[in-house]
């Protein structure tokens, strides 16, 4: 049953009023004005008010401004002496819903309270149908964001597991991949790259001689010159790693940086002989850091050439072997005290 209050400082509408309505079936109440209409609001819900505008203390208009705060989908009807075009704009203007010429007749209070019960009714139902959106919305929200975490998870267990997997067969190399990966990110981060590609860069560096698993160990920590032969079957697993990568389901830009992470700016490089403007941005940087870190650490082969050396080999090829701008971003890094980072750091992936 709707619940309506009605307003007014004259007892006699007021109850003449509130009469028609229980006797049309409504469950009516009365105030004498807008101060005690205003905790009867607060107490309980009503569904339609019927108010008039020119009562002691405050006026009918500044009642609708205090329903508009308790609920803004209460009915207001505004009740006034005046029948002109100009009340009524004025009473819909200050938040009225509907309004009521004096002296107001039984059919014509009963149709307009029926109208407003239906929008009141209306207005109530779209209002729990978009409690119930939002509540769903914020499930699926927090369920998405479950699995998100969920997979990031095992994606670094998957990454972690495949830098392990290099480097219990290649010990020369290891930690190799790690401090290529941070250095990467390290470089992204001064190139004032995206979050994105600073992740991805650091991922794509944690596993990209992942191809060396397919070359004979032997090989691998040989001590001495490699025959050309060798050097062929070393050379291989920068395409064997793209292979391995894309099967694995992970960014293209990972597979991509890892398959062309021994490229050179003029073409020099291999497995496709791609120039600087064809080898994608991850490769760009991957290629500086690996280059950077392998000189600065120990080889079977040789000893480890320091900073210096390192720096030397790229500040002196940069725009021929290497991109100038990962070079000038490289040099700037170590200029300023970095250090390469040997521990393996949270990564977050795309998905
Ligand atoms: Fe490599």
């Amino acid at each position: 049953m709707a619940r309506i209050l009605v307003v007014d400082d004259e007892k006699s509408i007021r109850l003449t009023l509130c009469e028609f309505l229980k006797n049309a079936g409504y469950e009516a109440e009365a105030a004498g004005d807008a101060v005690i209409a205003r905790s009867m609001l607060e107490e309980k819900p009503y569904d339609v008010v019927v108010t008039d505008i020119i009562m002691p203390r405050v006026s009918g208009i500044d009642l609708m401004a205090a329903i508009r705060k308790i609920s803004p989908s209460i009915q207001v009807i505004i009740m006034t002496g005046e029948p002109t075009v100009d009340t009524a704009v004025k009473a819909v203007q200050s938040g009225a819903n509907d309004y009521l010429t004096k002296p107001i007749s039984k059919d014509i209070l009963l149709k307009t309270v029926k109208n407003a019960v239906k929008i009141k009714k209306l207005s109530d139902e779209k209002e729990l149908l978009e409690q119930e959106s939002k509540y769903y919305q914020k499930q699926l929200e927090a369920l998405v964001d479950q699995r998100t975490r969920s997979l990031q998870k095992t994606m670094r267990g998957i990454i972690y597991l495949l830098t392990s997997v290099v480097e219990t067969r290649d010990p020369y190399t290891a930690g190799h991949q790690r401090r290529v990966g941070n250095l990467s990110a390290a470089i992204a981060e001064r190139m004032n790259m995206p979050r994105e590609t600073v992740d991805l860069v650091r991922t794509a560096g944690y596993i990209h001689d992942i191809g060396k698993i397919t070359v004979p160990a032997e090989i691998l920590s040989k001590p001495g010159r490699l025959s050309p032969l060798e050097m062929e079957m070393i050379k291989i697993h920068a395409h064997r790693g793209y292979e391995m990568i894309s099967k694995a389901n992970l960014p293209d830009q990972i597979g991509t940086a890892i398959r062309q992470h021994h490229e050179r700016a003029d073409g020099s490089g291999y497995p496709q002989g791609l120039t600087d403007d064809s080898i994608c941005p991850e490769a760009k940087i991957l290629i500086v850091a690996d280059v950077v870190e392998a000189m600065m650490s120990h080889r079977p082969y040789r000893p480890a050439l320091g900073i210096d050396a390192a720096l030397a080999e790229i500040g002196g090829k940069s725009g021929v072997l290497y991109n100038k701008d990962v070079v000038d971003a490289c040099t700037g890094l170590f200029r300023d005290g970095y250090s390469i980072e040997d521990e393996e750091k949270q990564i977050h992936l795309p998905l």
